[in-house]
């Protein structure tokens, strides 16, 4: 891989603390152990509940394992309850924060002008957005995959992003949570894309940008999609939340 790689769990709205802290305990250990190979190329980061933020900081704090939020605030504080700013979760110990995740756009009605106010945000605040973006399934079978992807990279993308401050995950709707990915040939057209229009964005610092893939990434599929070229990780859903499918797919990079 040209690339340092990512692997981001997104744990969604799923963990009581008990569960949550062994996870996040048993991955921390791995990585530091029986992961140093792994932990060589690839960074692995969780982003749980809200409420889970703190304390698997606390739990991973000087471990390999990163921690990051799953959505912020465009807003540093105010009147906005409960809502969470970038400035909260950096204040924890997380390093990333996701912005724009479909459920996002889809539950909250997020438009690409409210993510990149987030994602713009989540910069000031020191964090690395994590920006996602993605077709439907109506969407890629009208054959408007590529355009829907470019217009949410270009409206979601803020201004003064480069490829070090920001990553963007690409998680087609239709592939999320549904066991369905695109085919390597159509994931390889649409990161190639995103990389082109970066180029565009941020001149040569778009090398450097990491460009995840997320939609029903498991153990099984992990080594075929880390393969492509401009794939440079994964953000994953239910298979982060067992600490072996996890670690399998990190493995897999
Ligand atoms: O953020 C993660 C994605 O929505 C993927 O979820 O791996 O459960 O399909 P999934």
């Amino acid at each position: 891989h040209v690339r340092r790689q990512l692997i981001a769990g997104n744990w969604k709205m799923n963990g009581l603390r008990a569960d949550g802290l062994d996870l996040a305990r048993s991955l921390a250990a791995w990585l530091d152990a029986d992961g140093t190979a792994v932990r060589d190329h690839v960074d692995m980061l969780v982003c749980p509940p809200a409420t889970l933020v703190a304390p698997v900081a606390d739990t991973i704090a000087g471990t390999s394992l990163g921690v990051g939020g799953q959505d912020c605030h465009a807003a540093d504080k105010g009147a906005h309850t409960g809502d969470v700013s970038a400035w909260m979760l950096k204040d924890l110990g997380a390093s990333h924060v996701i912005v724009g995740h479909s459920e996002r756009r889809t539950d909250h009605h997020e438009t690409d002008e409210q993510v990149r106010a987030k994602a713009t945000a989540a910069m000031a605040a020191g964090l690395v957005p994590i920006i996602c973006i993605g077709e439907t399934e109506s969407e890629r079978d009208a054959g408007q995959a590529l355009a829907v992807v470019s217009r949410q990279f270009n409206g979601s993308l803020p201004d003064g992003a480069t490829g070090t401050n920001v990553v963007i995950a690409y998680e087609p709707v239709w592939a999320i949570g549904t066991g369905r990915t695109p085919t390597t040939e159509d994931v390889a057209e649409i990161h190639q894309r995103i990389r082109a229009d970066a180029r565009e964005r941020m001149g040569a610092t778009a090398e450097a940008l990491l460009i995840l893939y997320g939609g029903s990434v498991k153990p099984g599929n992990a080594a075929e999609l880390m393969a492509i070229d401009d794939v440079d990780g994964a953000l994953v859903g239910g298979a982060s939340l067992k600490a072996a499918d996890f670690q399998a797919i990190a493995s897999a990079c």
